[in-house]
């Protein structure tokens, strides 16, 4: 049998009102054995704070008069537990220290059977600390000179195998089509068979191409995923070849290794791909939710990131998908606690693209319109490359989709005028 100490007590004030200052935190909580609810979110409130499982002759009052943080909300049947932290927990600026903290130990606790950091409500002072987004929807709608319509985006396909020449020739040929962005996968980075810088070469140049013949603007994203001074040697790479945007995988190259690439001011377009999320954000009563993640992102400074598809190949449900995008294009977000968002008051950070990827192809895009509105980034992989026709037709298609959505005209109706269009529904729908 396990039991609490005495040290995990004295958290619980149910009166109090958080202050402006605190930094608050939802939770939701499955307590361990042998403690009652209670005792287990004292337990989180504590290790994430300053205390630990026994008393100690080193806690002056004074500390913990000034430190505590408070557990003002505590609802054993929903499981939600709401803590407010004083600010001075927490180092501004430092996002590895803030998961140390509230997302830290406390996931593996005897106390506790299953944790979940659900949201936080980041005090202004904290959110000052931070750069956001150096573009935005706003920024990157400029530079793309499109300033309306959802963007669309390819993923080259396969994603490992092709050479620097052939990667660049399918990025061609989706740009001839339609594509305004084309990226490589998530896995693609400098391999044997294709050299990064090899690679960032050939696609500018047939970037530059699909630019005159085109008349539009086009961008490439190319993954700079790797340890950290070869991922700022290729994203200053980048630059200097007039690449816009860099890639970068924000879970596997980690929060101390973003906030550092935001911090180096390169003038880069920051795209988030958010590959290995779901290792934490899938159990829906273990982990931590999409929703910090993209907060944290945005706080962070990426100017896009992945935030599911809805109707795409990944899990993942279309209320959880819409509210993520709206937490990270709106200004002020107002609470809803039925959906676990606390307020937040995003003060000077942009807004950040979302990025919807991952098993679209057209039939899906107007479902997709209609749930998140145009400010989204439309990618499709082996929606494009895999039309029958091949991929210039595939990225027609595409297009052809997202102006019918504009228009309010039914895909069918449209694809009887428009062939690509119509291949690409008979494939899929
Ligand atoms: C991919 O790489 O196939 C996807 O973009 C992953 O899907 P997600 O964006 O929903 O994580
Ligand atoms: C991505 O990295 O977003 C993707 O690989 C999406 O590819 P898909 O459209 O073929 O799923
Ligand atoms: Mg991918």
């Amino acid at each position: 049998m396990f039991f609490l100490n005495k040290a995990y007590s004295g958290y619980i004030d149910l009166n109090y009102a958080p202050c402006p200052g605190d930094l608050v935190v939802e939770f939701f909580l499955e307590k361990g054995r042998g403690v009652s609810f209670s005792e287990a979110a004292q337990a989180i409130a504590s290790e994430s704070s300053i205390g630990t499982w026994t008393e100690i002759s080193t806690m002056k009052p004074e500390i913990a008069e000034r430190l505590s943080p408070k557990i003002f909300s505590l609802n054993s049947s929903s499981g939600i537990v709401k803590i407010a932290y004083p600010l001075d927990l927490f180092e501004k600026g430092n996002m590895p220290q803030l998961l140390s903290s509230i997302a830290g130990n406390i996931f593996g606790m005897k106390e506790v059977k299953n944790l979940r950091l659900e949201d936080i409500d980041f005090p202004s002072e904290y959110i000052r600390s931070f750069k956001g987004p150096k573009f935005g929807i706003q920024g990157i709608r400029k530079i793309l000179n499109v300033p309306h319509r959802p963007l669309l985006g390819t993923i080259i396909k396969p994603k490992l195998g092709l050479g620097p020449e052939e990667h660049a020739g399918v990025a061609f040929d989706a740009w001839l089509g339609g594509c305004d962005l084309v990226k490589d996968d998530e896995n693609l980075t400098s391999m044997a068979f294709n050299n990064f810088e090899k690679r960032v070469k050939a696609t500018l140049a047939m970037r530059n191409k699909a630019e005159r013949l085109s008349g539009e603007r086009k961008a490439y994203m190319a993954n700079i995923t790797a340890p950290y001074k070869e991922m700022l040697k290729r994203a200053k790479f980048l630059k200097k070849h007039g690449c816009e945007y860099a890639m970068v995988d924000v879970v596997s190259v980690g929060w101390s290794a973003l906030q550092e690439l935001r911090n180096e001011e390169l003038g880069l377009i920051l795209h988030g791909h958010r590959a290995g999320h779901a290792a934490f954000t899938r159990n829906p009563k273990h982990g931590i939710s999409m929703l910090v993640i993209a907060k944290l992102c945005r706080l962070i400074g990426l100017d896009q990131l992945h935030i599911g598809a809805i109707f795409g190949k990944m899990e993942g449900n279309r209320f959880e998908v819409k509210k993520i995008g709206e937490e990270i294009e709106r200004k002020i977000v107002h609470k809803n606690f039925g959906q676990h968002v606390l307020a937040e008051n995003w003060l000077h950070i942009k807004p950040m693209f979302a990025v919807c990827s991952g098993g679209l192809h057209p039939a899906k895009v107007p479902l997709l319109l209609k749930a998140l509105g145009n400010d989204i980034v439309i990618q499709m992989g082996g929606g494009i490359h895999g039309h029958p026709q091949g991929t210039v037709k595939g990225a027609i298609a595409a297009r052809q989709a997202i102006e019918a959505s504009l228009q309010g005209i039914s895909l069918q109706e449209f694809a009887k005028m428009h062939s690509e269009l119509r291949l690409a529904l008979e494939k899929w729908q």
